[in-house]
């Protein structure tokens, strides 16, 4: 039986620490695995299935006999060190934004469109974590309905901006609870490490993440417009998305508005949901069931509730759809990315 060799870069992140859970209980035939992070992680230890694996300094040498190598340790990164992996022979999954629009790297949601992987030419992209969940919910009414439009406001987590994020947002929360004035409170991170003014993300919501690019949208924003484009390999889909920051550590929130080319009905959509693979369908509000972002935490799956119809136009639907954005949104995708080629026969030749 084949087996193979797997690198872990950015092993020690809020993103890394994810791909290795959904590693422990990959079906993947892990022969050797290695942990790679910065200099300042080198000769900590991480645990991995009752073993202790000691953190190596992320070199371009760390890839020889690399079969495949789980990239999660910013642009970059991935911009320099992707390709020595894929060099020396590694296929790589990538889950930062920096491959994702280039021609010849498959943009990959395995429940949507397995079939690009065959394309490959070393390097597979891992979406951005609201266009996969986004994704997931939409191809089986897509496939069934057609779909015309995507009007998407998002409710995203702060773990999608990474460890230190997650350690300000409880720092500021409990500053707040303290009593420290607004314009005291520690804000050095969001809403976008590159950008010149950082606010608090407790007890608030950030109309921005990323820096903003063109007409006014955050590249957030356009990543859902241009990967959602990629993945249904539709570029005349219509697609604007509002994206938002909220003090939620885990799990990302959509409300999702569509318009499908042909009309379909609640309790139509409700039945495509519970057969599409990935979904779980909450949606009972008489029992006030729906998609909560706590209970998303650890799941791998989408939840999709409070599915109805516009008030006024025929083929408009609402729906809420939300999923754990370190899972699903990141390290489950990437992982599900290899079992699949393993699978297509495209990952340890
Ligand atoms: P380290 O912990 O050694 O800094 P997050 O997304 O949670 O912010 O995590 C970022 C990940 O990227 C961490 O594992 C971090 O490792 C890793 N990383 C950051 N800079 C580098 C680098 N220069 N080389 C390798 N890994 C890096």
């Amino acid at each position: 039986m084949r087996k193979i060799n797997v690198a872990v870069v950015g092993a020690t992140g809020a993103v890394g620490t994810q791909m290795i859970n959904m590693l422990t209980e990959t079906s993947l035939p892990i022969n050797q695995i290695k942990f790679l992070a910065s200099k300042r992680s080198a000769g900590k230890t991480i645990a991995f299935k009752g073993q202790e694996f000691t953190i190596e300094e992320l070199v371009p040498e760390s890839f020889e006999g690399v079969d495949l190598a789980l990239f999660s340790a910013g642009g970059g990164i991935s911009e320099k060190f992707a390709p020595e992996a894929v060099k020396r022979g590694a296929i790589v999954v990538d889950n930062t934004s920096h491959f994702r629009m280039q021609e010849g790297v498959p943009l990959v949601v395995p429940e949507v469109n397995p079939e690009a992987l065959k394309t490959h030419q070393g390097i597979i992209a891992n979406p951005n974590c609201s266009t996969i969940q986004m994704m997931v919910a939409l191809e089986p009414i897509r496939q069934a309905y057609g779909l015309k439009r995507i009007i998407v406001s998002t409710y995203q987590a702060v773990s999608g901006a990474g460890n230190l994020a997650m350690d300000e947002l409880k720092q500021q929360t409990q500053a707040f609870l303290d009593g420290v004035p607004k314009d005291e409170i520690p804000a050095n991170i969001l809403p976008a490490g590159g950008d010149k003014k950082h606010y608090p993300l407790a007890f608030n919501a950030l109309p921005q993440i990323d820096v903003f690019a063109e007409e006014g949208y955050t590249y957030e924003e356009w990543k859902m417009v241009n990967e959602t484009k990629k993945i249904m390999e539709d570029s005349q889909i219509k697609v604007s998305a509002t994206c938002v920051r909220i003090p939620v550590l885990t799990g990302h929130s959509e409300s999702i508005y569509i318009e499908t080319e042909k009309p379909a009905t609640v309790s139509e959509v409700q039945e495509i949901l519970t057969n599409a693979a990935g979904v779980t369908l909450e949606d009972d509000p008489s029992q006030q069931i729906y998609p909560q972002a706590l209970n998303s935490v650890g799941s791998k799956s989408t939840f999709v509730g409070r599915i109805r119809k516009d008030l006024d136009e025929e083929k408009g639907i609402h729906m809420w759809v939300v999923s754990d954005n370190l899972l699903k949104g990141a390290a489950w995708n990437s992982v599900q990315i290899a079992e699949k080629m393993f699978e297509m026969d495209l990952l340890g030749k």
